[in-house]
């Protein structure tokens, strides 16, 4: 059974493609509309420039960065010996992740300068567990990981900070137990380390 293309029905039926298309054709005027592309010119002001310059001290929403401990490790120019917040067992499993995937192709998984590229005679790597080093502030370390040293690049753009900090922590761990011994561990545990 057909159902009969009565005039009536064609019409009805021409409304569908006609609400498409209107909703599809909707002007694009708000998108067109007239206005400076960024650093384009203009005579608008003496200038040339379409914007007015920033005001001085303007940063990007969000990014206003006074805790300099947080963003640098120093205060009032110092290298901080703090964390800019308390270090928890978190924080440390995170730092060894990241110290994993980051530190040890040079550091080595101890930290004490052996990785593969120094096996590899490539580059002299410090060992972290000089007394220097352990003496360093946190604040010292986390500026390194920034901003490198020497010949190593820093982390600054490839490590965000809070796992720089995390890194910080973690190498304090490494550092503790490569100088512990039998007293340091709990004696409940005692039994678990091989002599
Ligand atoms: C490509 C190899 C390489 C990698 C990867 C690397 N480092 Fe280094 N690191 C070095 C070398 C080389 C030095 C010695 C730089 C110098 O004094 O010229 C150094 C020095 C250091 C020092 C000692 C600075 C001092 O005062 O002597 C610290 C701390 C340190 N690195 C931490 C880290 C941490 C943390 C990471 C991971 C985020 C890391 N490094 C990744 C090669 C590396």
């Amino acid at each position: 059974m057909y159902h009969k293309m009565t005039p009536a029905r064609l019409i009805r039926l021409a409304w569908i493609p006609l609400c498409v298309l209107l909703l599809v054709a909707c002007h694009n005027d708000m998108y067109d509309q007239q206005r400076f592309e960024v650093f384009e010119p203009s005579t608008f002001f003496p200038d040339g420039n379409s914007s007015r310059p920033l005001p001085a001290g303007t940063v990007q929403y969000g990014d206003v960065r006074t805790d300099t401990l947080y963003y640098t490790g120093r205060v009032n120019g110092a290298y901080s010996t703090e964390f800019p917040y308390p270090v928890t067992r978190a924080m440390i499993e995170r730092g060894r992740q990241k110290y994993e995937a980051f530190c040890i192709p040079c550091h080595g998984i101890t930290g004490n300068g052996n990785g593969m590229v120094a096996q590899r005679g490539a580059i002299q790597v410090p060992n972290l567990h000089e007394q220097r080093l352990r003496d360093a502030q946190a604040g010292y370390i986390f500026d390194i990981i920034s901003n490198g040293i020497g010949r190593m690049y820093g982390y600054g753009d490839r490590v965000q900070i809070p796992d720089r900090w995390a890194i910080v922590a973690y190498i304090r761990v490494l550092q503790t137990s490569y100088n512990a011994n039998i007293n340091d561990v709990p004696p409940e545990q005692r039994g678990n380390i091989q002599p």
